[in-house]
Parts: structure tokens; sequence; C-alpha cells
């Protein structure tokens, strides 16, 4: 039995140069925008500028709230809330990586929304159905793309050391441009770490316990284009053909995980990134081997399956693409730069509370896990990722 549900209100706008077309998305709401982005990148990159001067010419004023971090914090979230009721704004446009457009969508949600923050998460007193459809129009302008946040429903946001999702349909941005014109990093390890959510949410979404034949298309997709663009991305970071990929792949693996739901992999990362400020995607990438081993180990069916379709999609291609699935990702994971020693050398000279990552995994991502994972099981993965 097919079984699935699709509500996408998000207006994608997709190619070089689109950012351009803004101001036909801004001025149905008004004239008024705050902008909110990261730290310097924007800047140095011109991008920030660049739409300052879109706005200008077409008699949209704005005002800037920057300094957005990686897992962004209550406190910034009040900074921010506090800029967009002073600037009595129509409409937000957010400018960043994923980090940026989970500020964006809490501060909206705050500007209308009185209580803690945390009431507002989905395990806090209001959870889903206490956010109301009171939110400003949000607009979001992805300059790295992986983890799809500039078109999901949800805010990952970081509250007393633990990583907590907004989520309400309401949340949805309005639109969202994908223009590779402003995706300018040309970081290799930041193209590897945020590029591999994009393959982790893929992967998750099509091993994910609630996935369909819909989603199963977009994770696939998702996965086959992280494979085959990110590595030649990270390499080459004014490629524009892989670049788009990249995008694309960003933007599948968030169709499919709507669709589906994610895993392990995300729900043992959460307690890394709330306790210890690890990156999304590394700290994806430090529990991901042992996650696919176990499912390995216990044959998951689905695995399998992804394994055959991984050989048929890619070794026309790469001839040297292993068939067996964890020699897969790590044949992927070597033409990346994602670096996981260093936070590995952090995590060990802290010696981790293993009890209470192990405790703080069993989180809403864990819900669409394909199998349920014990906290012996739990604390075995970590304890041989960390070790
Ligand atoms: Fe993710």
């Amino acid at each position: 039995m097919i079984e699935f549900h699709y509500n996408f209100p998000t207006r994608i706008i997709f190619g070089e140069n689109k950012i351009d077309e803004i101001s036909n998305l801004i001025t149905p709401f008004g004239n008024k925008v705050l902008i909110i982005c990261g730290s310097k990148s924007n800047q140095a990159s011109g991008t920030l500028e660049r739409l300052q001067k879109l706005l200008t010419s077409h008699n949209i004023s704005f005002t800037v709230f920057e300094g957005v971090t990686t897992n962004p914090t209550e406190e910034i979230i009040k900074s921010g809330a506090t800029k967009l009721k002073e600037s009595k704004s129509d409409l937000i446009i957010s400018i960043g990586g994923g980090s940026v457009h989970d500020a964006a969508k809490a501060i909206n949600l705050s500007l209308s929304h009185e209580d803690k923050l945390i009431d507002y998460t989905v395990t806090g007193k209001h959870s889903v159905p206490g956010i109301k459809n009171e939110l400003l129009p949000l607009i979001t302008i992805p300059t790295i793309t992986g983890t799809g946040a500039e078109i999901s429903p949800a805010s990952l946001v970081r509250l007393n050391l633990q990583k907590h999702i907004i989520f309400s349909p309401f949340l949805f941005p309005f639109a969202s441009i994908y223009d590779i014109s402003v995706m300018t990093c040309s970081e290799r390890s930041t193209i590897s770490k945020v590029g591999i959510d994009a393959f982790f949410q893929g992967l998750e979404a099509y091993l994910a316990k609630n996935s369909n034949p819909f989603s199963d298309k977009f994770a696939l997709e998702a996965i086959k284009n992280s494979i085959l663009y990110l590595p030649a991305l990270s390499k080459q970071p004014d490629d524009l053909k892989a670049k788009s990929y990249v995008a694309l792949s960003a933007l599948d693996s968030l169709l499919g995980v709507s669709n589906s739901g994610v895993g392990a992999i995300h729900a043992l990362s959460d307690p890394l990134s709330g306790r210890y400020n690890i990156h999304h995607g590394v700290a994806q990438t430090i529990v991901a081997k042992g996650i696919l081993s176990y499912y390995k180990s216990i044959k998951l069916p689905k695995l399998k399956l992804l394994e055959d379709e991984l050989v048929k999609l890619i070794t026309p291609l790469h001839k040297s693409f292993p068939k067996d699935i964890i020699a897969q990702y790590e044949w992927f994971l070597e033409k990346l730069d994602v670096n996981i020693t260093e936070d590995l050398e952090i995590l060990r000279a802290k010696k981790v509370d293993m009890y209470k990552l192990t405790e703080e995994s069993q989180n809403p991502d864990m819900a669409t896990a394909p199998v349920e994972l014990t906290s012996d099981i739990i604390e075995n993965i970590f304890h041989n990722s960390i070790k």
C-alpha cells in the first residue's frame, strides 16, 4: 500500500542571477524588509551589497541583522526579534547558509509568539499546534546548500545546550531563490561539510520507515547527485554545473525528508551539535559509518536495495565505484574534505558523557528511523565512533 501526503507551498526560483528578480516577490507585501545574514562572508563576497543595491533601486527600505552563527542560540534569536520589531518590516529576507535560515524562522516566530522559544519546540508545551498563522513572509537566499533549511518548515536552534526543532507548516518560507551566482563559497572544507547533509538527508529519507515510492525518487536523486557532484564542487568551487547539481541535491533531499523523515544519523548527531557545538555535517559524519554498519549487520532490506541502485547509477560513470554499501560510503567520503579529527580530539579530551548522548539521541529525528535502536546499540555506536 502506498501512503503519503504532500504539501509544498514554497515558491522556488532556481537559476543564475535570479536574485535580480527579488523585488517582484517583495512588493505585493510592502516595502520594508529585514535582512538576516551571518558573519562577514556575505559582505566579503559582495552579495549583501548586491542585494542592498537591488532593494534600493526598487525603493524598498531595509534593516540588516547580521552575526547569525552555526547552531543559533536563544540570545541570537532574541536580538534578531528585537531588531525585527523595531524595523516594522513587512517581510524578511535571510541570506546565507542553513543556520541563517533556521535563525530567520525562529526570529519570525518570536515576533508574534511571546512565550519562550523552548515552549514552541516540538517537545515544548505549545509544540506544533501552538504556532499560529501570524508569521511574516520569508524569502530565503541560500549562499551555500546542503541542509535544505532554506525551504523547510523547521527551525533548528540550540537551547540549553541541546539542539531543538521548531516545526510548523506556517514556517515554510514564502519563496526561495537558488541563485548559483551568489553561491560563492570557495572553501573546500565548508563546501564538503555543508553539502554532505544533502547526502545524509537523502540517505535517511530513503531508509526511513515512512519512506514511500514518492519520497524515494527525491531521496535517490539527492544521494546520486551528491556522490557525483559534491566531490567535483569541493575540488573546483567555481564549477557551475557541479554547483547547480549540489544545490539541486539539497532541494531533492529536503523534498525526500519532508515526506518520509530522517533517522538515526540525524538523531545521534543532534546531541553532538547541541552539547559540543559540532557542525551538523561533521557530527553526522562522526556517527554515520557506525549506524550504516549496524544496518548492514541486521541486513536492513532497504540498505541492500540502495547498494544495488547505487551500483547501477554510479558505476557507469566511475568504474572504481565499490559494490558494498560501506565501501561506497567511504569511497564518497574520501573525495571530500570533511574533517572530523579535530572534533573527535575535543570529544575525547572532554571525556563525553555517553549516557547523556545516548539519552538525547532518542529525539524526534529518531521517530522515523527504519528500525528501533536500543540504548545499548546507540551507546555502542557512540563508543566506537568516538574512541
Ligand atoms: Fe540535516
